[in-house]
């Protein structure tokens, strides 16, 4: 919130100095920038990234995203850049397709380019629950930190370092000795434009964002519990303070999906939230991931609609929380 709010009063302190007639001309339309004595002012924008054809469904059925007028797109590096406003909110958003080096080079071209100004990156997509007791299908939630967990050592048959996945331990019908032997976690490299290059395990969701998040989405939301004749079980809710797992391949592995809850703490897998985070995090901008259960785990779904669900619920509350800012905000280029 913060960096909205500064550069808001930044630009109010700019328009003291900046002729009215330009301003008016400038909210009328966004796309112009103001040419001042020292900077050139423009809107700053919310990047919104989704990975999947069912989240832009769920934003387009929405009917909340309107394009700007002129310029409404740029394609780059093969991905379509929308720019326009969410609920009055200026926003870009992207849709990056799967898997983390695609979901990473998205990003990253989203937050170099300087025309977008993007202040924080809002994830949202859809995730499978690990944890059926506290996780089921319908609901949303907003992890504090999110793991890669494909990031494997794998050590040699009967290694002195064993690592924590051990496979021996999922022979079936009887645990025995296993060929493929151990696999370690590894950490990851996070570089950061303020810091050197360190070594991590978890990537923490962007504090003052996270915050925002936990005091924003409790009121008022209205999950979507039926599509095409097909319902929840029960009603949907917004989990906050738990852990995500990111890797590369997809988690339909109960054993699988067990040890990661058992062994990290880790309530969700999916396939790019980490590298929304690691991404966000090497270029210092704020960000937030928002995931919409559309599974469990292990488990078979009888409801072919849980997955549009599950994309709509999360994306009523990445809307909540943009729209929980004051904007729009301008800024120097
Ligand atoms: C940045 O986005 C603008 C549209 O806002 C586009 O015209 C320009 O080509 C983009 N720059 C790069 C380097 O892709
Ligand atoms: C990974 O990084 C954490 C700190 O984030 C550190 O405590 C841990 O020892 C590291 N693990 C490995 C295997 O390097
Ligand atoms: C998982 O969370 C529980 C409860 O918060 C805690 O007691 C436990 O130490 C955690 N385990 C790991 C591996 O972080």
């Amino acid at each position: 919130m913060s960096s909205v709010n500064l550069a808001v009063l930044l630009v109010v302190g700019l328009l003291l100095v900046t002729a009215k007639q330009s301003m008016q001309m400038s909210l009328r339309n966004p796309n112009a920038e103001i040419e001042s004595s020292n900077c050139k002012l423009g809107f700053i924008h919310f990047g919104l990234v989704l990975t999947s054809d069912n989240s832009e469904k769920a934003l387009l059925d929405s009917g909340l995203f309107v394009p700007y007028s002129e310029n409404p797109y740029v394609d780059i590096v093969g991905r379509r850049f929308h720019i326009g406003y969410l609920n009055k909110t200026p926003l870009v958003y992207v849709k990056t397709g799967t898997q983390s080096v695609n979901v990473a080079t998205a990003v990253q071209t989203l937050l170099l380019n300087k025309t977008f100004r993007i202040s924080g990156i809002v994830f949202f997509g859809n995730a499978g629950s690990l944890d059926e007791n506290v996780l089921v299908p319908g609901d949303v939630v907003v992890p504090e930190a999110v793991a890669f967990t494909g990031v494997w050592e794998w050590e040699e048959f009967r290694a002195q370092n064993k690592g924590k996945l051990v496979f021996g331990n999922y022979n079936y019908p009887e645990n025995g000795e296993n060929l493929l032997g151990t696999a370690a976690y590894e950490n990851i490299t996070l570089y950061s434009p303020s810091e050197e290059p360190k070594e991590v395990f978890w990537l923490p969701i962007s504090s003052s964002w996270y915050k925002a998040a936990t005091e924003e989405l409790t009121k008022d939301l209205k999950f979507k519990e039926c599509h095409s004749g097909r319902c929840l079980p029960g009603t949907a809710k917004v989990v906050f303070g738990l852990k995500a797992s990111t890797s590369d391949f997809y988690v339909k592995n109960k054993a699988y999906g067990d040890f990661l809850l058992e062994k990290f703490n880790a309530s969700t897998t999916d396939s790019a939230s980490a590298a929304v985070a690691l991404t966000s995090l090497s270029n210092g901008k704020l960000f937030v991931v928002i995931q919409g259960i559309s599974n469990i785990v292990g488990v078979e779904s009888s409801n072919p609609e849980i997955g549009y669900i599950a994309s709509h619920n999360a994306f009523l509350v990445a809307t909540k929380f943009i729209n929980s800012f004051r904007t729009p905000g301008l800024a120097c280029e």
